[in-house]
């Protein structure tokens, strides 16, 4: 077979024998990172090596501790971090409660600026801190986008923090985390950005980016499972807050079993709580390896390709898309607008094409592993579907 090379001259992936440790492509096409990412062989020889270990040995701590260490690692390697400014957490949501824990909303910065494209969790995250003295302020969507001067309208001296997601569940809308984050610190705020669907799709680097926490989670694109996340808190910052949620992984002495008093630990994981998730990390550390080994230029190269033939078919049908189109402006999601877009996603499945809906949206998200004829499957469906189709 013939090596293709990118325009620098480095060999491409070979994408097809990636797609083959996929099994789920030998019955189905699956379109649908955004929900779950498809499962490696590589994963599920992690998962059965945890089980053999549980049934052989009955624990083994120490191998435990090591991938915990390996998870955070390499979750620090992917955001251009370091592992002392990495908590390994349980999900996306527990690092924003750590974080939201740990701030105050007085000393006049009672502000949290959000984004119509929130994650639910993030939104009722922020919301619940109204309890505590925040008040929450929307900067709302506008002709299918929100650029980055309705933020400037929103930040001001009152702000404590801009938290925004990079990818929006719903829609695939990218903001600008770069632009965004300048303007909040301009203002005197902090900045986290959600990157639940953006990492694994496109490098990211938090101090390129210049965002004080970043929060994600491994069942995406990151090609691991439910069940755990991560949380990234810039190294300057991490001792000057005091997170409430907490437990005993969070101390700096794990196992002085100390009860007599709270001892955070002087890196990001005083902002984890009790016993890691340990079957969870194997899967985790071995879906992230993938990534890091295919690199993530060529998956936002190969992930880019397969959104433009995304937007083209559309368009050729004359299909709404609801996505904005301009590639600096989205993810790896692109959505249309569909008259019953649980009914298009279930006749798909029919067919055994896997995609997912949110709003009246019908979410199409390639990872490297898809190909073309992936995409030319789903739009020969849709054509038999158009009904359905705006
Ligand atoms: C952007 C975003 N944030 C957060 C979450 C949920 O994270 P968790 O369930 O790990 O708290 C999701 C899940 O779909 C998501 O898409």
């Amino acid at each position: 077979m013939q090596q293709t090379v990118n325009k620098e001259g480095v060999p491409a992936p070979d994408w097809e024998a990636l797609r083959a440790r996929f099994p789920v492509f030998q019955k189905k096409t699956y379109i649908n990172s955004c929900s779950y990412g498809a499962l490696a062989i590589d994963v599920e020889t992690e998962v059965q090596r945890y089980l053999r270990d549980r049934l052989e040995e009955g624990c083994d701590w120490n191998y435990w501790v090591e991938r915990n260490e390996a998870a955070r690692s390499s979750v620090a390697r992917l955001l251009g971090a370091t592992p002392d400014e990495i908590a390994v957490t349980t999900s996306a949501s527990a690092g924003i409660n750590g974080i939201a824990s740990a701030l105050d909303f007085d000393q006049g910065r009672h502000k949290v600026v959000i984004s119509d494209y929130e994650f639910p969790t993030d939104a009722q995250i922020w919301y619940a801190q109204e309890l505590r003295g925040a008040e929450v302020v929307r900067v709302p969507e506008n002709d299918g986008y929100i650029p980055v001067e309705s933020f400037a309208a929103a930040i001001d001296e009152q702000t404590r923090l801009v938290a925004i997601s990079q990818v929006c569940f719903r829609n695939g809308a990218r903001l600008d985390v770069r632009a965004i984050a300048k303007l909040a610190r301009e203002r005197g705020a902090l900045v986290m950005v959600d990157g639940y669907q953006g990492f694994g799709t496109m490098p990211f680097d938090v101090r390129d980016a210049d965002v004080d926490f970043a929060v994600g989670g491994h069942v995406k694109y990151l090609l691991g499972t439910a069940g755990i996340g991560f949380l990234y808190a810039r190294r300057e910052l991490i001792e000057s807050l005091v997170p409430t949620v907490t437990g005993w992984f969070a101390q700096r002495d794990i196992f002085a079993m100390d009860t007599t008093r709270y001892d955070p630990s002087p890196t990001a994981r005083r902002f984890e709580a009790g016993t890691p998730p340990v079957i969870n990390i194997y899967a985790a550390t071995a879906g992230l390896e993938i990534v890091h080994d295919v690199g993530l230029e060529a998956i936002a190269g190969r992930i880019a390709e397969l959104t433009g033939q995304i937007k083209s078919s559309a368009r050729d049908a004359g299909y709404t898309i609801v996505t904005p189109t301009d590639p600096s402006r989205h993810g790896a999601m692109i959505a249309l607008r569909s008259h019953d877009a649980p009914a298009l996603v279930a006749a798909l499945g029919e067919r055994d094409i896997v995609v997912s809906d949110r709003d009246s949206n019908l979410r199409i998200s390639p990872h490297f592993y898809n190909n073309a004829q992936d995409i030319d499957r789903l739009f020969a469906a849709l054509a038999d579907l158009a009904n359905l189709l705006v």
